[in-house]
């Protein structure tokens, strides 16, 4: 999907209050609260709006031109990742390191300029960083790779190849002007989602699969393998028995703040029964790729 095309809500959080609106122009805008660097951005944005409208004319459709990108071969390959993140299952550099209909944009939504919604924004101003998962410290480029592993069930691309460093690209533009501040206890970003502590009543998989019917299964099917208005949430096309979303904590906790995608309206107890029934499915199993080749002996080095 382009980025003209789509309409996004907008909430802009000012010293006169909250302004909030949807028009199909500057993604980024809606991203503001969360990103404070940018609000000149949205300032100068909302005054052409402003303009525009009071002219009636058609100018807005055309202010889709984001100036803060950097210009020459950057800017192309800023674009080629927003490209890859949005449709990482078909294209041509990323599809074969994809064992799911899944993209990035299918979690990070609104290919990670959702504020709350596993954001990108910020996220390169933590790394390199702590990865507790991993027992070392890891680059932004190893992070990316991680989720093609068990998010994506597939397999890694090379650090450095043309898909790794596009998104690269793209996820630190999203962070441009965020101070620079390494994350020593896990690898993720300044607007991480924000754990729920467990609810009252434990989760439950009864409550969750009757949710599921009322609130979910029209766009993700009653078997859960997705429909033209939502992707699979379990079952071979989803995200592997290793990926964050795997638990139920953090399934939950995204759930809250991301789902059902117009209206994020779950309650704490709603988001773990919801979770809880979504992870009882079966899912694709992760294999630790260090563990599924046999161990090579290498020749002393030379
Ligand atoms: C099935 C859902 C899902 C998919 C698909 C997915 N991710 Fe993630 N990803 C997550 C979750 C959940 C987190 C943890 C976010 C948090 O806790 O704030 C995460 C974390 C990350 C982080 C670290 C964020 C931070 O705050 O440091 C990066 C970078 C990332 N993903 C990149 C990608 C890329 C690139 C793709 C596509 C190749 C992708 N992810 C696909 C769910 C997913
Ligand atoms: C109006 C359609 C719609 C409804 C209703 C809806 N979803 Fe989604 N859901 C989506 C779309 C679309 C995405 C992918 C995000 C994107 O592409 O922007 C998604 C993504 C997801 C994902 C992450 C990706 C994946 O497939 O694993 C999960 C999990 C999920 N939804 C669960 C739910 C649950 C639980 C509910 C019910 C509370 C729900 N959704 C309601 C459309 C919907």
């Amino acid at each position: 999907m382009g980025l003209s095309d789509k309409t996004y809500g907008i909430q802009l959080q000012t010293d006169i209050g909250e302004i909030g609106f949807n028009h199909p122009i500057l993604p980024e805008i809606r991203s503001m609260s969360a990103h404070p660097s940018l609000l000149w951005r949205a300032f100068t944005s909302l005054t052409f709006v402003v303009i525009a409208c009071s002219f009636g004319t058609v100018a807005i459709a055309q202010n889709t031109d984001r100036p803060e990108l950097p210009h020459g071969p950057l800017r192309q390959t800023i674009l080629l990742g927003e490209t890859l993140v949005r449709q990482t299952d078909t294209h041509p550099l990323t599809r074969e390191f994809v064992g799911n209909s899944l993209q990035c944009s299918s979690c990070h939504l609104d290919g990670g300029q959702h504020p709350q919604a596993a954001t990108f924004i910020g996220v390169a101003a933590a790394y390199p960083a702590w990865a507790p998962r991993e027992q070392k410290v890891i680059t932004l480029e190893d992070r990316i790779l991680n989720c093609f592993l068990r998010s994506q069930n597939g397999t890694r691309p090379a650090a450095g190849s043309e898909p790794s460093v596009a998104i690269a690209a793209y996820i630190t533009w999203l962070s441009e002007g965020t101070k620079l501040k390494m994350n020593a206890k896990q690898s993720l970003g300044p607007h991480h989602i924000t754990m729920l502590t467990s609810p009252k009543l434990p989760a439950s998989i009864d409550r969750g699969k009757q949710l599921y019917a009322d609130r979910c299964q029209d766009c993700h099917a009653d078997n859960g393998s997705g429909t033209d208005d939502g992707p699979a949430v379990w079952g071979d096309e989803s995200y592997n028995d290793g990926a964050g979303l795997a638990k139920v904590p953090k399934l939950a906790s995204w759930l809250k703040v991301a789902m059902p995608p117009d209206e994020a309206d779950l309650s704490v107890q709603a988001s773990f029964d919801l979770a809880a029934y979504l992870n009882s499915h079966p899912r694709p199993h992760f294999e630790p790729p260090a563990l599924s080749v046999p161990h090579i002996e290498t020749p002393a080095a030379q």
